[in-house]
């Protein structure tokens, strides 16, 4: 059928034309930002999963559902090894200025951006290649303020940043929140930071709120860091579509350009996609291309179906595959000739044949890469699904 008109859209992070299965998430979430904005205690969410199942997708549904309500938003995505200091300082930023235009006290603003301009500024970090720090333009043109948020010490510098902020958009009766994805990745020092300001905010009843997306370690991380983290977010973990949300999925957006499936299309989708949101952008998209003609049949999906597994080997498999080195290829074969299910590290070490404290560059570079996550202590597993069926299917 027409591929102008093909309506699903694989691809890390992309709207999917019709969001099903997030109902109790997206309820959820409305009560927190409702709460939040009228000073009760509230947790805030994170968001957690395999890769592919929709978290990016739904931490930006979220924002826009705290835009709606005007708040102020911003947003990060956490890179190893990169302190959070400056995108937060401009993701504040952004947050500030939706909420500016409507605040009447603008020296109110002009104070806050002073306060900003400094916690950006106080950034230890020595610039690449030199020893003494520079000085970063954050391209906030008003004078620095002095004695606030730029002590240098990220954990103060945070909280007197979110308290102020909070307190700006307390004026205007709205809130803001600071959406964080591959919250896994926020080096060590930063997130206990960062819980800790969290920590004290909700004490305070500010409505500044910090909404994160990862991996499903992410929860084992933030508890490493700070044992109360469990109080301070309630964790929705995000998973496979069950049947009729992934029906829903594929038929709504198809319906809307008057296409639709058989049961038994329906039913072999299911069955190769597994529920997993991008596998079914993935094959509802060459199925929609490759179908002559409405209703979409089963006899399509199995012609469909070679070439979606294709597009999935090289764009979903494939590009993580290749950010391995040799040795943590090895490592994830091992895992993969051993199952699907999480499996102990030693077991990995004796089917590789090595003792298990040689193995540990390996494994943590691919924790590192986010390619695999510690389940439990002692044991791994892929993060992405449906990676081990990928490998045994490879040729060595
Ligand atoms: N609820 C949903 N219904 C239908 N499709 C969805 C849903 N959620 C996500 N998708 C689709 O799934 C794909 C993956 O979404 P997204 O990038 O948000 O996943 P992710 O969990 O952030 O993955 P990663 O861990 O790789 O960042 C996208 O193509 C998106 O359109
Ligand atoms: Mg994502």
């Amino acid at each position: 059928m027409d591929p102008v008109r093909n309506p699903y859209a694989p691809g890390a992070g992309q709207r999917p034309p019709e969001l099903t299965g997030r109902d109790r998430e997206l309820q959820q979430f409305d009560v927190v930002l409702e709460r939040v904005a009228r000073g009760r205690p509230e947790r805030s969410m994170i968001l957690t999963g395999l890769r592919g199942v929709g978290k990016t997708v739904l931490l930006n549904t979220f924002r826009s559902m705290a835009i709606q309500k005007l708040w102020g938003t911003g947003k990060i995505e956490a890179r190893p090894d990169q302190s959070i200091r400056r995108p937060v300082a401009s993701a504040l930023h952004m947050a500030i200025r939706e909420l500016a235009p409507r605040h009447r006290a603008p020296d109110r603003i002009e104070e806050f951006l002073g306060v900003l301009k400094a916690f950006a500024q106080a950034d230890a970090e020595p610039a690449k290649g030199k020893t003494a720090p520079r000085r970063w333009n954050p391209g906030i043109d008003v004078p620095a303020a002095r004695g606030r948020a730029d002590s240098g010490d990220l954990e103060i510098d945070l909280t007197e940043l979110f308290v102020d902020a909070a307190s700006v958009a307390t004026d205007l009766g709205v809130g803001i929140a600071l959406y964080v994805d591959e919250m896994q990745d926020i080096p060590a020092d930063d997130v206990s930071a960062l819980c800790a300001a969290c920590h004290e905010l909700s004490q305070s009843g500010g409505p500044l709120i910090v909404v994160g997306a990862g991996l499903p370690h992410l929860p084992a991380v933030l508890s490493a860091s700070k044992s109360y983290s469990e109080r301070l977010f309630r964790y929705a973990r995000i998973d496979r579509l069950d049947r009729d949300a992934a029906d829903l999925a594929l038929l709504a957006p198809a319906e809307r350009e008057g296409v639709t499936f058989t049961e038994d299309a329906l039913d072999a989708l299911y069955q190769a996609a597994d529920g997993y949101p991008y596998f079914v952008q993935a094959y509802g998209k060459v199925a929609w291309d490759i179908a002559p003609e409405t209703p979409i049949s089963d006899g399509d999906i199995r012609v469909a179906a070679p070439e979606a597994e294709g597009e999935l080997a090289v764009g979903f498999f494939g590009s993580r595959y290749e950010r391995a080195t040799p040795a943590e290829r090895d490592y994830m074969r091992a895992m993969a000739s051993l199952g699907d299910e999480p499996v102990p590290t030693a077991n990995v070490a004796d089917e590789l044949g090595r003792k298990p404290s040689s193995l540990s560059p390996a494994r943590d570079g691919l924790i590192k890469k986010g390619l695999i996550y510690s389940a439990e202590r002692g044991l791994v597993a892929f993060t992405v699904p449906h990676f081990g069926h990928f490998l045994r299917s490879q040729p060595v």
